[in-house]
Parts: structure tokens; C-alpha cells; sequence
């Protein structure tokens, strides 16, 4: 193998530019040729391929975003636009493609696979729904944007004797809304991996008012509803109060925490290795606390193990 190229796809991450850097850097290292192809499978098909050097990913660690751009490509899920994309991996002499993405990115590596093409894939999504990977690059600097927020509304729901509803982004996934509902002392966090009884949770709000709890925030993945209408059904219902925050894209920008930095670094440098090593179709992950490689086809048919402890804690402490 000689020449490689990465790309990133489906939403952004911070943390991305991160493993971009990395990937690049130990290809150079390991004297293999690489390339960068900007807007994903999109630009890919469109032949968007530009040679990276070491100094093409130099001051991009910190910085939120992709420096190759992403897009979601609707040509690519056809056998059409796979066949062009095959075509310009081939006249550009690419022999191994790192995808850096989340799960539609990863399904679409897995077609580029069973089309001969050495693809390996790390995990980049602020939502963290890949069952077979612990942490996925994006997710602790998301769930920190959140924490900060909760902080300020804390501040303002106080004062105001109010409820707060948050609404958090992670699709059908409710890790950013438990991780970040923990961290912020959150009254409620509303997932749908758990679901919840609105008739109740208006009587433990009126509950803890009656006890004399100044605030009630409630920490609401997108998955499940949206925080508008929620507020105002706990108004209506409760009488007290309560106003609605949708954190929307802020989640996913801003510069990358130490966390993910780390493990983008550690998926990018592994990226390279297994592509030297010769095994293709692979996933990297992390996995109590160890960098990890599974087949992409396995990877994609585990089911995400729900962390039922944590969520118990972070009633238990509410
Ligand atoms: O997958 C990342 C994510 O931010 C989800 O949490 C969210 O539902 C979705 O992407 C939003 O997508 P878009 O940027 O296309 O609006």
C-alpha cells in the first residue's frame, strides 16, 4: 500500500481536525503518500482530492469543524455514485481510505469495502451512538458545550423560581443529554432509550416547589420531543413558570477538549497502523479505556448497550 486518503463525512465533530492531523502525520511517517478529499463521499465522487503534507495539518488541532469540509451525499447511497467513487479512488491510485464519521459515514464505508476498496473507519459524532466504541470523537467537548449552558440557565432559573426544559442534540441517542444532565445536577433527564410519564413529572415538579426548590431543570434529549412544547405543558399543567432552550448546532462546533483531542490522536495513528499492517474493513474504537479494532460489519450490527448505573445515579442524586 502506498498512497492513502482521508476524508470526513456526515456531521461534524470537534475533535475532528484532530484525527485529519494524525492520520496525516503517520502516514507521512510510515512514507506513504496521502490525500485529503473534501465534502465526504460527495466530494469524493467528484474527484475533490488534494495532496496533504505535514504542514496542511499544522495549527488545525485546536479548531472545531474539518478543514476538508463534510456533507451528507445522497448520490453516494446509490450504486451509481459508489461506481464513480470507486473510479476516482482508482485514477487518483489510492489504495486505503480512512472515513471519519458516524454511522451513515460508516455504512457507507462498509459498500466501499465490499467493492475491494481497504477502508478503515474512525469514529467522529457528537452523539455517541456507535454501539461498539465506548467514546466516539466529539462527544466530551459536546457534552461540556451543554454543561455550560445548564450552568448559565441554572443561574437564570433561580432566580426566576422557574423550570427550565434543554433540549440536547444525539439523534436517537440519549448520552449527551445523561452525561451532561448528570454533570449539571439536572432535576429531570428525559432520554429515549428510557421514555418518561409527563403527568408525573408535572407532580414531582410541583413536589419539589412545595419543598422549596428554587429551579427544576430538566435535561431533554431531541430523541424524544422537543422542549418547547414540553414547557409548555409543564406551565399549563404545574402554573409555574417555564421557559424552553434548544441548544441546536452550538453542540457541535467550538475547539476540542483535551479528551477528545487524545483520542482522535490515538484513533488516527491506529488508523494508519492497520492499514500498514494490511487489514482493511475495521473499525477503531476505545473500550475500557483501550484503543480497540472490530470488523465494520460486526461493528455496525452491535445494539448500544444503554448505561442503565448511570442513569440510576443521576436520579439517585437529583
Ligand atoms: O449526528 C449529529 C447531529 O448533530 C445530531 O445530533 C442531529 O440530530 C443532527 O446531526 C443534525 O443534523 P444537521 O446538521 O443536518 O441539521
Amino acid at each position: 500500500m502506498k498512497t492513502i486518503a482521508v476524508l470526513t463525512s456526515g456531521g461534524d465533530a470537534p475533535g475532528m481536525n484532530a484525527a485529519i492531523r494524525a492520520v496525516v502525520r503517520t502516514a507521512l511517517d510510515k512514507k506513504f503518500t496521502v490525500m485529503g478529499i473534501e465534502r465526504g463521499y460527495s466530494g469524493l465522487i467528484n474527484g475533490e482530492v488534494m495532496p496533504m503534507e505535514r504542514k496542511t495539518v499544522a495549527d488545525i488541532i485546536q479548531r472545531g469543524g474539518t478543514v476538508l469540509k463534510t456533507a451528507r451525499s445522497e448520490e453516494f447511497k446509490t450504486e451509481k455514485g459508489r461506481k464513480k467513487a470507486v473510479g476516482v479512488l482508482k485514477k487518483f491510485g489510492i489504495d486505503g481510505l480512512v472515513v471519519i464519521g458516524g454511522d451513515g459515514s460508516f455504512r457507507g464505508a462498509q459498500e466501499l469495502s465490499k467493492m475491494s476498496i481497504a477502508t478503515i473507519g474512525i469514529p467522529g459524532t457528537i452523539d455517541n451512538d456507535l454501539a461498539y466504541t465506548d467514546f466516539t470523537i466529539g462527544f466530551d467537548t459536546a457534552v461540556n458545550t451543554v454543561l455550560d449552558a445548564i450552568n448559565k440557565l441554572r443561574d437564570t432559573s433561580t432566580s426566576h423560581e422557574r423550570v427550565s426544559v434543554v433540549e440536547v442534540m444525539g439523534r436517537n441517542c440519549g448520552d449527551i443529554a445523561l452525561y451532561s444532565g448528570l454533570a449539571g445536577g439536572a432535576e429531570n433527564i428525559i432520554l429515549p432509550e428510557i421514555g418518561y410519564d409527563g403527568d408525573e413529572l408535572c407532580r414531582s415538579i410541583i413536589r419539589e416547589k412545595t419543598k422549596g426548590k428554587l429551579h427544576n431543570l430538566i435535561v431533554l434529549a431531541e430523541g424524544i420531543g422537543g422542549a418547547e412544547a414540553l414547557a409548555e405543558k409543564i406551565q399549563k399543567v404545574t402554573g409555574i413558570e417555564a421557559r424552553a432552550t434548544k441548544l441546536g448546532h452550538i453542540q457541535r462546533g467550538g475547539s476540542p477538549s483535551c479528551m477528545d483531542r487524545i483520542l482522535a490522536s490515538k484513533f488516527g495513528y491506529r488508523a494508519v497502523e492497520l492499514l500498514e499492517e494490511g487489514k482493511t474493513s475495521r473499525v477503531v474504537g476505545i473500550r475500557g479505556g483501550k484503543i480497540v479494532d472490530l470488523d465494520i460489519d460486526e461493528a455496525l450490527n452491535m445494539s448500544k448497550h444503554f448505561d442503565n448505573k448511570l442513569y440510576n445515579i443521576a436520579n439517585a442524586l437529583a
